[in-house]
């Protein structure tokens, strides 16, 4: 039995996440964790709000509320959206936490003692009016790239940019408007990424298992040179400078950058769930202490693969200290809204609230991932999601559990027929299907999501083309007991289809299970004749209720309209 870590990417805390972040982070990461589990490995799939940063501020300050109470509520929030879609963390943290404050604290004393964290006297806005400095995004005014009026102090988002506040023209406070703004010395820690250069690509040279997209985002940073990062600001909320309760002298009204500590919650949140469930968060993490054994897989979008490939492992791999880092560095493009972003700000596309008000998780959880933005961007349509609703999931696998189950009901009784044994054309589909399920286990071992699901679909095709050649309802009328073997297979290969849609349609697996009186949860083995004779003769079945209702034509004019498509 392999032990497997996996984080996806920790959502920010501001707001319900849209569709995008779901396709590009938590929902392959929880096939995946999915798929891991039912093979029998030991597997702990950890995930986490990320609070800190001046995102959370803003929108906490938009909100009328303080910051942590605002944080509390939003993270529920978050929590159960993701539970509704079936994301099955075996841990949904807060970076926010004692845990993460301790790790962050720790790393950075280890950094500083070595010599790899220094303090440096920078240029920073100062407000008069405000009577504090402005970071990142405290602060807007004209792009010095493209010239949009309203950009960002750490980026435009016009022309997408990387800012720093001092280059923006004719800036302004986002607190209060302010232009009375100057640019005073002050001091930050700063993270000595170039001391580590070497280091960092010599651990990235030997990643030889990421796939392209990864490889080429981290040598693009590599190539282009590191530099040195300031891992603090000037705000309140945030894990304050400070080791063993004591502040940093001179960093008494600092906190630690919210990409500072963001990546070491991975660490805090794997704390969090051995402080809530009575294990050992250790093993999973220091290689000097089990971790050795562990493989671990990340999943992110691709803007946070500079982060993972070099900022986090430059935290690890400078402390020195045995820190378990990732394997398998899974990234993928973005999920686009038609021709342009989704985006959170601008209210475009749509979110995971939403999109539940529609259609059940399954319906989204199978197009998104059916659609994943592997090989390059790709675009919702609804006419994309229609077909994949229509013709994958009521069409091909739907209509096969309806049909073989009705017929069961309706002719055999509604049990499990016995008696009769497998035939030429059972032995031709139990090698069809172990070539396929060979199939789907290679390409979700290696992350493959888009082809993982090309190959459950392949296998739902393959029970309708036994269906249809074996018609049951031809044979019942010469050879009823060729026509129990037949019904008795393709029952079995219904089972056999919920257990292994599960990672991408766990709630119509569920269901279809459920209508089979099958409880295995397990991955199938190797030996497919006896996957396909696993249930016991006599036993009840029942038709379920209709597995996936069809999209109509006045259901898309409708969502059209209501969320906008093409004009995006
Ligand atoms: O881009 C984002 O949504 C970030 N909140 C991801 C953080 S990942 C990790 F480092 F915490
Ligand atoms: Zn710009």
């Amino acid at each position: 039995m392999a032990r497997i870590l996996i984080t996806s990417a920790l959502p920010y805390i501001n707001g319900i996440k849209h569709l995008g972040n779901l396709a590009g982070s938590m929902l392959p990461a929880d096939a995946y964790a999915r798929f891991q589990r039912a093979r029998g490995n030991e597997t702990l799939y950890i995930c986490a709000t990320d609070e800190h940063g001046t995102p959370a501020e803003l929108a906490a300050a938009a909100a009328g509320q303080d910051v942590a109470t605002y944080c509390a509520e939003q993270h529920e929030l978050q929590k159960t959206i993701g539970a509704a879609y079936g994301l099955s963390f075996d841990w949904f943290g807060r970076s926010s936490s004692p845990q993460n404050r301790e790790l962050t604290q720790h790393f950075a004393h280890v950094l500083l003692e070595k010599g790899l964290i220094e303090p440096r006297t920078d240029k920073m806005i100062y407000s008069n009016a405000d009577g504090r400095f402005l970071p990142d995004r405290y602060v807007e005014g004209i792009c010095p790239v493209c010239s949009f009026p309203r950009a960002r102090g750490d980026q435009c988002d016009n022309c997408g940019s990387l800012l720093d506040p001092v280059d923006l023209i004719e800036p302004y406070s986002t607190i209060s408007g302010s232009r009375d703004l100057e640019v005073r010395d002050t001091r930050h820690l700063y993270l000595r990424q170039t001391a580590l250069a070497d280091t960092i690509r010599a651990w990235v040279d030997s990643k030889t298992e990421w796939p392209a997209l990864t490889k080429s985002i981290a040598y693009k940073h590599l190539d282009e040179g590191l530099i040195d990062r300031g891992v603090t600001r000037d705000l309140s909320w945030g894990v304050p400078v400070a080791y063993e309760g004591v502040p940093l002298p001179g960093f008494e009204t600092k906190v630690f950058y919210v990409w500072f500590d963001a990546p070491i919650e991975y660490i805090g949140a794997t704390a969090e769930w051995a402080a809530a469930t009575g294990n050992d968060w250790r093993s999973w993490w220091r290689t000097d202490e089990g971790a050795g054994d562990v493989r671990y897989v990340q999943l992110m979008g691709k803007d946070n693969v500079a982060f993972h490939s070099v900022s986090f492992p430059a935290t690890l791999l400078g402390s020195g200290e045995p820190w378990k880092t990732v394997d398998m560095l899974k990234s993928f493009n973005w999920l686009n809204w038609y021709g342009g972003k989704f985006s959170t700000s601008q209210n475009r596309g749509v979110f995971m609230d939403q999109a539940l008000e529609l259609l059940p998780a399954d319906a989204w959880r199978w197009y998104l991932l059916a659609n994943s933005p592997e090989g390059s961007d790709t675009a919702f349509t609804w006419e994309q999601f229609a077909t994949a609703v229509n013709k994958d999931l009521a069409d091909v696998l739907g209509n096969f559990v309806n049909r073989i189950l009705k017929f069961c009901e309706t002719r055999l009784g509604g049990v499990v027929p016995e008696g009769g044994e497998a035939g030429p054309r059972e032995l031709q589909l139990y090698a069809d299907i172990g070539k396929s399920v060979a199939e789907l286990n290679a390409n979700l071992e290696a992350i493959e999501i888009r082809k993982s699901a090309q190959a459950v679909r392949a296998l739902w095709v393959l029970g309708n083309e036994y269906l249809a050649e074996a018609a049951p309802w031809t044979a019942m009328k010469t050879d009823p007991v060729r026509a129990g073997v037949i019904v008795r297979t393709a029952l079995n290969l219904t089972a056999l289809f919920a257990r292994v849609s599960s990672p991408f349609i766990p709630f119509a697996a569920e269901t279809i299970g459920t209508a089979l009186g099958q409880h295995e949860k397990s991955w199938p083995g190797e030996d497919i004749a006896a996957e396909l004779n696993r249930l016991t003769p006599g036993a009840a079945v029942r038709t379920p209720e209709v597995l996936f209702r069809k999209i109509d034509d006045v259901q898309l004019a409708e969502w059209g309209e209501r969320f906008g498509g093409a004009e995006a």
